[in-house]
């Protein structure tokens, strides 16, 4: 069986994008994305979703009275599609304990930073300010902590003399498009084994 997938986004959703192209090409196997849920009405991601035929569901804040019910939500929208695993691509909301607990070891995050390093909002300028000469992305586990969980790939990215937020931030983007995909179709292939913090890589099956 085919694992049901449910991306979770806020904004332009060019990495749901790469995860939809690594399926339809065929590099990541076994896998289907079911839904895609927004917090935002006009996310460029439910776009994406609407042209490949993936549903697309945008759930108003507005109408929950807790960040808590509003999650309630979602996950109801996920069980309905059968969602098995979930990846946050941009989304914009910190997902509650609940959540996280239903889905441990079954939700992914991507971030633009080398974590443990430069975790929350505007990594790349944090990366920037700090003078780093070695910046990235993470793929990673999603646990109660922000951007704090078992690491399942990363990316490294060089940052070079002129460099500015957008330039690193467009190299950056360039291995998360890569790197997204690899976490899923390793998942997809039952080769992603939690020991602690670590996160191990199984070979390929025969
Ligand atoms: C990416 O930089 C990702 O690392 C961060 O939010 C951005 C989302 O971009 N979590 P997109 O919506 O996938 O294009």
């Amino acid at each position: 069986m085919a694992v049901n997938i449910g991306v979770l986004a806020s904004g332009r959703g060019s990495n749901l994008q790469a995860i939809i192209d690594g399926i339809e090409s065929g590099y990541i196997t076994n896998a289907k994305i079911s839904v895609v849920i927004s917090n935002v009405k006009d996310a460029y991601a439910l776009e994406r979703a609407r042209k490949h035929n993936i549903p697309a569901v945008f759930i108003d804040p507005e109408q929950y009275k807790s960040k808590v019910d509003f999650d309630h939500e979602v996950m109801k929208v996920l069980d309905a599609h059968e969602v098995e695993l979930v990846l946050l691509a941009g989304y914009m909301k910190i997902v509650s304990p609940d959540f996280v607990r239903k889905y441990r070891w079954l939700m992914m995050n991507i971030h633009p930073a080398l974590l443990p390093s430069f975790p929350g909002l505007n990594a790349p300028k944090q990366a920037l300010e700090h003078g780093v000469k070695l910046s990235g992305c993470t793929v990673h586990f999603v646990t109660e902590e922000v951007d704090a969980g078992p690491i399942i790939v990363q990316a490294a990215v060089p940052v070079v003399d002129g460099d500015t937020v957008e330039s690193l931030s467009a190299r950056i983007l360039q291995q998360e498009h890569k790197i997204y995909p690899m976490a899923v179709k390793l998942y997809a292939e039952g080769r992603l084994k939690v020991e602690g913090r670590r996160v191990k890589t199984l070979p390929p099956k025969k």
